[in-house]
């Protein structure tokens, strides 16, 4: 039976570029959507631009132009780098926009009537030049711990403690320079509270999301009262403004997921289509893509709204992890941040495609794009197993047909057919790891096939060119299988296919009957291995440019190509530190056994480190924007276990765990090798 099926990927931010981050989450969906289509289900893959928020109105003051030119010329980028990639949505719209604004309206007076919200004080930083509060990152300042200049508003880089923007000593606003000050002013909150019993369930039932996901919703947010969210800012603001409370906007977290149907709206004016037939009806699954990073806006926000307002709930959220490159975050330094335009211009984006479905299964982890991997596997599978089928047959019946009838291939072609269902599960449960799996295996059989048949010395017997027809059938009707089933993801293998057989794949049934009778075309080139050049030439390009000046060259790099820059930008005191200084610095080994996130904190992860026996350490850490605190526990690190305990916000950090690098989305843990034991001392 055809199903309707509304698929979204999360709206990226209109404040900057695509990079291959972003795009593990658009080509897995794209994929997912493709496979639908192919089934012949009725799919709608849904995205736009997130465009509101304080960041992209600052951009757009420092450029010097409004923020619709900056989000309209960001999106024209986005939907260009999307389309190289093959990542075809069938409507791609702004959250900025008239259908957005009047859903907006429509679901905050659902939410009003519903009781659920309510006004309260809140105080904020205000740059009174900018006549703008001041998000924390957009503030600056001294240490109030360890007097270093020049941190952000609620936390320092260099001792890790958190803060409020008001206990910084001599504040200034990065934007304007000046010195902000305190204002009060209203907030509209949502009291996700209220939900409270309906989210248990939701979350719970098993079947809408994934099972880590339900537990640690379970363990981080449902075991507590659910806070109250704030929803509105105050002037000035890029966003709606909200009706029932003139000159105060919504925050861009409430704008963006309405956006989905905002989206959807345009497309069914387009169409003319109802809206409601999409996200007001049993009849209509929903299904939402997301990155882990926005687990609690779609888990938790999105559904009590949806259920609030009387609109479909996500029949499920499928959540994904992040993208290593080469085991390691991406790097602007090393080169590994990798902008979708840089890839383009080097790579096919077929390789990207095939390789990001080769490692996705329906589970949060991380995801290794390592590259010497991704050439093995493209080169391998790819060229020397799939093409290479149709390579290997195509040109001995060039301009001329297939077969008649399907040849006896010793059930090969059944076998393939009969793996349809079952390669279709794991499409639909988006384990693409263990399909292209599947997939493979067929295509190792039919290379096995050809090899025996050899269909290059058949050529060469002209009383033998009857059974070479059939050899290139069954091989050309294998490979057409192949090519249907790695159809979500290779769409550009499926339009070669179809120019050489001369009939197009429509569907994925396509797979269960051969192709007979068809005139087989030239065999044209269809893809080539990865070159190990252009791998290079992209992380070149893809290396960014030091700080008012090129990007190191060689003379500034050491025999093991370590370049300057870190040491340059935080360059050492030269103040001494003699051996008894040193020695009163305890430094342990300690094993993290427990570890939290910190409601309020957007920077910390709470943290109790072991030093074997019952003695523990209760640690504040500044490391949230790297790791989960799942991916902590068990590990050992190095803590300062004499460190004065400090009183924070969020209660008495006693210790601190050693970290190195410059902060923000570079911190590394320091960790001892393997055979150290928690409590032994740190020389
Ligand atoms: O995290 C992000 O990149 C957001 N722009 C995602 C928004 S998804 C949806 F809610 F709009
Ligand atoms: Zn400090």
């Amino acid at each position: 039976m055809s199903r309707r099926i509304l698929v979204t990927a999360a709206l990226p931010y209109a404040n900057g570029p695509i990079h291959i981050g972003h795009l593990v989450e658009y080509i897995q969906t794209d994929i997912w959507v493709r496979f639908q289509k192919l089934r012949g289900h009725r799919c709608l893959y849904i995205c736009a631009d997130d465009t509101h928020g304080t960041a992209i109105m600052i951009r757009a003051r420092q450029e010097g132009r409004s923020e619709e030119e900056l989000i309209a010329d960001m999106r024209e980028q986005h939907v260009r780098d999307f389309a190289a990639f093959d990542i075809e949505f069938d409507n791609y719209g702004s959250t900025h926009c008239d259908e957005n604004r009047e859903l907006c309206e429509q679901i905050w007076k659902s939410v009003t009537d519903a009781g659920l919200v309510i006004e309260k004080p809140v105080e904020q930083l205000y740059d009174p030049e900018a006549e703008t509060f001041l998000a924390d990152r957009f503030v600056k300042g001294t240490c109030p711990v360890c007097k270093t200049p020049d941190q952000n508003g609620d936390h320092c880089e260099k001792c890790l403690s958190n803060y409020t923007p008001k206990e910084l000593i001599d504040p200034k606003s990065r934007l304007s320079g000046a010195t902000p000050i305190l204002h009060e002013a209203p907030h509209r909150f949502i009291q996700l509270e209220q939900l409270h019993e309906f989210l248990d369930e939701w979350t719970q039932s098993g079947e809408h999301l994934q099972p880590e996901i339900a537990n640690y919703l379970k363990g981080h947010f449902l075991g507590d009262e659910l806070r109250d969210w704030d929803v509105t800012r105050p002037p000035a603001y890029f966003g709606f403004e909200i009706p029932d409370f003139p000159g105060n906007y919504w925050y861009v977290w409430f704008d963006a997921p309405i956006g989905y149907i905002g989206s959807t709206h345009q497309w069914c004016k387009e169409h003319g289509e109802s809206l409601d037939v999409w996200w007001r009806s049993p009849d209509c699954e929903v299904h939402h893509f997301i990155g882990k990073d926005i687990t609690y806006f779609h888990t938790l926000f999105w559904p009590g709204i949806l259920k609030t307002a009387g609109l479909n709930l996500p029949e499920k959220v499928h959540i994904h992890g992040f993208l290593t490159v080469d085991g390691e975050k991406m790097s602007k330094s090393k080169g590994t941040f990798i902008q979708a335009s840089t890839y383009a211009d080097h790579l096919n984006p077929s390789y990207l495609r095939y390789f990001f479905a080769s490692k996705l299964s329906s589970k949060v982890d991380d995801l290794d794009l390592n590259l010497d991997e991704f050439k093995a596997k493209v080169d391998s599978d790819l060229v020397g197993k799939v093409v290479n089928i149709a390579s290997r047959c195509a040109k001995f019946v060039a301009d001329q047909p297939l077969s008649n009838e399907y040849p006896d291939d010793g059930g090969l072609f059944q076998q393939a057919a009969d793996a349809a269902d079952r390669i279709a599960e794991l499409y639909e449960n988006c384990d693409y790891s263990a399909a292209i799996r599947e997939i493979m295996l067929l295509a190792d059989r039919a290379n096995q096939y050809i090899e025996a048949k050899e269909p290059w010395t058949l050529r060469k017997d002209e009383s033998r060119q009857d059974e070479l027809r059939d050899v290139c059938t069954v091989g050309l009707n294998l490979f057409r299988q192949i090519v249907v089933y790695l159809g979500p993801v290779l769409p550009r293998l499926v339009n070669q296919t179809d120019e050489l057989l001369s009939e197009p794949i429509r569907q994925w049934d396509d797979a269960r009957s051969p192709l007979l009778g068809t005139t087989v075309n030239q065999f044209q080139h269809m893809l080539k291995r990865v070159d190990p050049q252009q791998v290079e030439k992209m992380i070149d390009d893809s290396k960014e440019t030091l700080p008012g000046g090129e990007a190191p060259q060689p003379s500034t790099l050491n025999q093991y190509n370590d370049g300057p820059e870190s040491l340059a930008a935080e360059p050492m005191s030269g103040e001494e530190c003699t051996f008894d200084d040193f020695m009163k610095v305890d430094m342990r080994v300690a094993r993290v056994v427990e570890a939290n996130h910190v409601e309020g904190a957007d920077k910390l992860l709470q943290l109790t480190l072991s030093l074997g026996g019952d003695e523990t350490r209760n640690v504040f850490a500044g490391i949230k924007s790297v790791y989960d605190p799942e991916q902590l526990v068990g590990r050992l690190v190095i803590c300062c276990a004499n460190l004065a305990p400090r009183k924070m916000r969020f209660g008495l950090s006693e210790g601190m765990v050693l970290a190195s690098g410059p902060g923000g989305k570079d911190i590394f843990l320091l960790n001892p090798d393997d055979g150290a034991k928690p409590g032994m001392r740190v020389h």
